[in-house]
């Protein structure tokens, strides 16, 4: 297990304290910034109360053979409905978290493994102090405290660890779990519910032939990503349901570390999607297959009506291309990675789906879901002036913005108004033929780092047309998962001129735009616009690549919002 640890938050908190970073933040946050909420705020009345544990655990991944080291997240009630946790059994995903929107949350998070961590509330809208944020990280012994409303819709997010540099082989190792928030919009619609309403969280992991986990430490194995050679849904291999004939409601999250999932059935069957990453769609949406990057989510409608007691379907990822380098066409192997994983772009099975019980009864798909305002060019203060997240690499490490993340910088273009709705534009920084057209969109006027940031980007520039291991052409060459922390956002725009036609097609009908966001894939060459709003709450907000060996490797930085 990685013994890296990073020191660069508590020489945060004292160049906090000295004030050293004045210049970087300012005044009216450096009070808060950075220090570690320990207590509960008397004033703050919590619904529910939740006391959260993470720790070294041995589970019983396979029905044969040895138990299984894992990290793990467990969690008590202390107070709110019965139904505010629900455990996985035997598993080392913690518990589902069952939130209702309006509700306070008080999380006492205990770590009790031999490393830092924190937890982080992917796609739930909260203050910096309760996000998660890795300079927020506890040592092993300590505690933290976080305390924050549930402001977001119906939707599935899903919470997992977050210490920077430890959080790919942590959320690896097990310290994830989903979230499930519920309002009063989507209790009016009839949506399959209890029974019938299930998760799917899919993941890739390695195992030895003593069923102990393997992960991969060296390059350039990272920099490709963890891709592992077993699929496990909700924690378990050769998953299968056993369904009646009737609709339910999958709530589909990818929490693997780099593995993008292409979902469709083996017949040909389109797959239904009633929500994307935090909230349900505004009308159902109906695909030959969908795509799902690290950090995404999708809720299914998987209506099972009509089919024999008896008959199976398989739930596959199939076959699609262009998202690795130096990989042509499907496969992608190539590069003498960990034996017998699964290809990035592979076709193979999730999880099968036998139909146990004739029921007569079943709600329909509905028309309408729940309506939302549409944001356009012209709710954001910017058009003209996107927010770049510009993706490059230079010297193996994946960047954004032409810079690795730093827990006490941002950029002067990171800093964004309270309140504000920002165009923000997300591609890659050497075009697909190494010119350097897009790179006018990150001169905005950079910190002290600008000189040599530019000259780094240009030198990048000058290389693009190498491509291969360590060139330019590998980050091209990539598909990305971009996410960004606080508030869902809505895509404006997706660019394909630069896109390669032939590996593109193999994809492009997987994207679902239409609903709010708080992670996208973006493709090789593609550009994508966003509307994001920056409301409610003020502090620092990471934005990262979610492939969580990028992440770890520096892919990742972060707005001010004031
Ligand atoms: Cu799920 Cu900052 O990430
Ligand atoms: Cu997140
Ligand atoms: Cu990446």
């Amino acid at each position: 297990m990685s013994k890296t640890i990073n020191n660069s938050r508590r020489q945060f908190i004292q160049h906090s304290l000295l004030g050293a970073v004045a210049a970087t933040f300012p005044g009216l946050l450096l009070a808060d910034m950075g220090q570690l909420k320990r207590t509960a705020t008397p004033s703050f009345n919590p619904d529910v109360e939740i006391e959260f544990t993470a720790r070294r655990a041995q589970i019983g991944i396979f029905s044969n053979g040895p138990v299984t080291q894992v990290q793990k997240f467990s969690a008590s009630l202390s107070k709110g409905p019965a139904n505010a946790l629900t455990e996985l059994p035997n598993n080392y995903l913690g518990p589902i978290l069952n939130f209702q929107q309006g509700q306070k949350v008080r999380v006492f998070f205990n770590n009790k493994l031999n490393e830092p961590s924190i937890i982080h509330w992917h796609g739930l809208h909260v203050p910096q102090h309760s996000d998660g944020h890795p300079m927020y990280s506890i040592n092993p012994g300590e505690q933290y405290v976080y305390e924050f409303e549930v402001l977001n819709r119906a939707g599935t997010s899903f919470y997992h660890s977050h210490s920077h540099n430890l959080t790919a082989e942590q959320v690896y190792r097990g310290l994830a779990g989903l979230i499930i928030v519920n309002d009063e919009n989507e209790a009016k619609l009839d949506l399959p519910r209890g029974e019938y309403d299930l998760p799917l969280v899919i993941q890739d992991r390695s195992f030895d032939s003593q069923n102990q986990l393997q992960y991969i430490h060296a390059m350039p194995e990272r920099i490709m990503g963890f891709l592992g050679s077993s699929i496990l849904v909700n924690g378990k291999p050769d998953a299968e349901f056993s369904v009646k004939s009737r609709a339910y409601r999958f709530r589909a999250a990818n929490g693997s570390n780099s593995r993008i999932y292409k979902l469709g059935w083996d017949d040909g069957t389109p797959l239904t999607a009633i929500g994307t990453d935090a909230g349900l769609l505004p009308t159902p949406e109906t695909r030959p297959y969908i795509m799902l990057a690290p950090g995404e989510r999708v809720d299914l409608w998987l209506d099972f009506s009509g089919r024999a007691v008896g008959s199976k379907l398989t739930l596959y990822s199939l076959p699609y291309s262009g998202v690795m380098p130096g990989m042509g066409g499907m496969g992608g192997g190539g590069m003498g990675m960990m034996r017998n994983r699964l290809p990035q772009g592979g076709k193979f099975p999730i999880a099968t789906f036998k139909i146990s019980e004739k029921v007569s009864d079943s709600p329909k798909l509905p028309e309408k879901l729940v309506p939302f305002q549409r944001l356009t060019e012209r709710d954001v203060d910017n058009t003209n002036d996107p927010l770049p997240i510009a993706i490059s690499m230079q010297h193996m490490k994946p960047l954004l913005n032409g810079h690795s993340f730093a827990m006490d910088r941002v950029l002067d273009f990171e800093k964004v108004a309270l309140g504000s709705i920002k165009k923000i534009k997300i591609f890659h920084a050497q075009g697909q033929h190494g010119g350097m057209g897009m790179l006018g969109g990150i001169q905005h006027g950079d910190d002290d780092h600008s000189a040599s940031n530019e000259r780094g980007m240009r030198r990048m520039g000058g290389m693009g047309g190498m491509g291969g291991m360590g060139g330019m052409g590998m980050m091209m060459d990539m598909a990305h998962p971009i996410h960004l922390h606080g508030q869902q956002y809505q895509i404006l725009s997706r660019k394909t001129a630069n896109v390669n036609a032939t590996n593109y097609a193999t994809v492009k009908d997987g994207f679902i735009d239409s609903g709010w966001k708080d992670t996208v894939l973006v493709m090789p060459g593609e550009t994508v616009e966003i509307a994001k709003p920056f409301q409610d709450y003020k502090g620092l907000f990471l934005y990262h690549c979610h492939n969580l060996e990028h992440e770890d490797l520096g892919m990742m930085r972060q707005f001010l919002i004031g």
